[in-house]
């Protein structure tokens, strides 16, 4: 088996509720491979978004380390978590979160944050490709109050993917979305599922998801209680 792209090594996180200091994520130890769609499932409040945070690098541990591609991430500098971010990560959340005042394509080009003619000319041609993927050539022009659910949240994957990122993090997103609209966005994600070179980690509440993934997390009270793979014939049934 390959290495993992994102190692988790007894991280735990606590946080202080004002009163007393309570543990939302107990001690993990989680292995993440390229090539796997893996969703992460649980009642609300059970420590899913913090999980995909502390995996992101958007929030540090309280113990133990992250590794991504085998650097050691925990302990870093914000300046170097910042960059270790932008190398590797690509983020959907719940709501879109376009800039309402920029054109799609200029909202997927500012994401890239990398500035220069040249360097932007690639980032045009590989965000051009992906619009494509994506079958929104059309929407290129277009402000986000002129989109759909569906068009913002595709838009918003296309602005993660953009960097190439070696693992796509997505929190809920197609919770927001009535089910033609999560639908569109559902098929983009197995797409792009098919991609071995990557990771794609989803939390969701959404059953409709749970037939694209390789594998499932389920988290109660910030432990994992079920890993498992999910096998071609459990996926066809
Ligand atoms: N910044 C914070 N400060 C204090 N407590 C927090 C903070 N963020 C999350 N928590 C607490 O940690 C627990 C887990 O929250 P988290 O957002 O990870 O849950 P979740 O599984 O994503 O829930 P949901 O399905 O509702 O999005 C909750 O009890 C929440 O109140
Ligand atoms: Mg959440």
């Amino acid at each position: 088996m390959s290495n993992p792209i994102l190692s988790l090594q007894g991280i735990a996180r606590d946080f202080h509720d004002g009163i007393q200091v309570r543990r939302v994520i107990q001690k993990t130890d989680l292995d993440i491979y390229p090539g796997e769609f893996t969703i992460i499932a649980g009642p609300s409040g059970s420590g899913k978004t913090t999980l995909m945070t502390l995996m992101g690098l958007i929030l540090r541990p309280s113990e133990g380390t992250v590794y991504i591609r085998d650097i050691k991430a925990s302990g870093c500098s914000e300046t170097k978590m910042a960059k270790l971010r932008q190398q590797n990560y690509g983020f959907v959340f719940q709501l879109s979160e376009l800039l309402p005042a920029l054109s799609v394509m200029e909202n997927i080009v500012v994401a890239s944050g990398i500035q220069g003619s040249s360097v932007t000319g690639d980032i045009k041609k590989k965000a051009l490709d992906l619009l494509k993927d994506f079958n929104l050539l059309d929407c290129l022009h277009l402000r986000p109050l002129q989109l759909s659910g569906g068009q913002k949240q595709r838009v918003a994957i296309v602005r993660a993917l953009v960097n190439d990122p070696v693992l796509l993090l997505c929190d809920e997103p197609t919770s927001a979305l009535d089910a033609e609209s999560s639908q569109i966005v559902l098929d983009s994600l197995k797409q792009l599922s098919k991609d071995k070179t990557r990771g794609l980690i989803m939390v969701t509440h959404d059953p409709r998801v749970f037939p694209y993934a390789d594998r499932m997390i389920k988290i109660e009270d910030g432990i994992i209680v079920y890993d498992s793979l999910i096998s071609k014939e459990q996926k066809a049934l």
